[in-house]
């Protein structure tokens, strides 16, 4: 069994000199758009392949590359939107939480400080990841309020836990952030892959390279925390985790209903096509698998599915 102090010792080899760099905040980079100043807008790709699989869709194949550009820009959007309000509002206040000793579990002192790191690098995605909707935005002119196609996914990241007593919503805020923050690399990269507009290729290279660090720190965290939890916290904590990943590893097809709705597509239309696309059972629990892999692995290593009733809830949910 790994102790505290070794635990600690390897956080401190793995993580370097993270806490004297930041690759988003210390890049020259302003991850400029600068899509006007494009003299072939022609050449202007978005593509974030993972996301857009809707434009696979037999009825669709044939929209004008202009449309398609518009769909996947809009896909971008929405991708950049979620980043700002979910590194703001949900690590954040676990960094915030943490740094501050809120929780009631013992925190080594090197975890508390790095909190505030983390605190700090997420303020500086959110920051470029708002600037880089606002360049999407206004050159597709786009003036909607785009946030009833963004709020489903924080509302249930908001329901996670919420069966359990009001008094152990710590378990669920902490389960959310541990989740994204190990998987968000391997999502990055392979959103990233295909991406061939060179200032969102650096604004992903350069946001992988902090999230790496991060990664480690919430992998460090949840190891130093699960021995201290209680029964009762370790089940509900192990309910959550599966939660998560069943809420993180659904495709956000809502922003579905508004690009597609502005090129002429009604509702009924846009339902069919993202059932067809995105519900096939067998790839989609394919998918999640992949996409969880390396954070099953680690509950699996602390000891999460040696509790029944949680490992049960990860079968129910094929994760494992
Ligand atoms: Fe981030
Ligand atoms: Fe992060």
């Amino acid at each position: 069994m790994d102790t505290v102090n070794n635990i600690i010792e390897f956080y401190k080899k793995t993580k370097k000199d993270w806490d004297k760099f930041s690759s988003v905040r210390s890049s020259n980079n302003n991850y400029d758009l600068k899509i006007e100043e494009l003299e072939n807008k022609e050449r202007l790709s978005w593509h974030l392949p993972e996301s857009c699989e809707i434009l696979q869709h037999q009825d669709l194949k044939s929209l004008t590359e202009d449309k398609k550009k518009f769909i996947m820009g809009v896909q971008l959007l929405e991708y950049v939107e979620k980043t700002t309000l979910f590194e703001v509002e949900y690590v954040n206040k676990v960094a915030n939480d943490l740094a501050l000793s809120k929780l009631k579990f013992n925190l080594p002192d090197e975890l508390k400080v790095d909190a505030f790191k983390i605190y700090t690098d997420e303020g500086y995605h959110a920051h470029f990841s708002k600037k880089m909707s606002n360049e999407i935005k206004s050159f597709y002119k786009i003036e909607d309020d785009l946030n009833p196609y963004i709020n489903n996914f924080f509302q249930r990241i908001d329901g996670i836990g919420s069966k359990f007593d009001k008094k152990y919503k710590y378990l669920s805020e902490l389960s959310s952030t541990i989740v994204s923050e190990t998987t968000i690399v391997q999502d990055m990269s392979e959103q990233m892959k295909g991406v061939v507009y060179a200032p969102i290729r650096e604004m992903f290279k350069d946001h992988i390279i902090d999230e790496t660090f991060h990664s480690n720190y919430f992998t460090t965290l949840i190891k130093i925390l699960w021995p201290q939890m209680s029964i009762e916290e370790k089940e509900i904590m192990g309910f959550n985790l599966c939660e998560s990943m069943v809420i993180l590893g659904k495709p956000r097809t809502d922003i579905f209903f508004y690009s597609l709705g502005r090129i002429g597509y009604d509702n009924s239309q846009i339902s069919k096509f993202i059932d067809e696309v995105y519900n096939d059972p067998i790839k989609k629990i394919k998918k999640r698998k992949k996409k969880f892999a390396s954070t099953l692995k680690l509950l699996e290593r602390i000891g999460v599915f040696k509790i029944d009733t949680v490992k049960k809830e990860f079968e129910k949910e094929e994760l494992i």
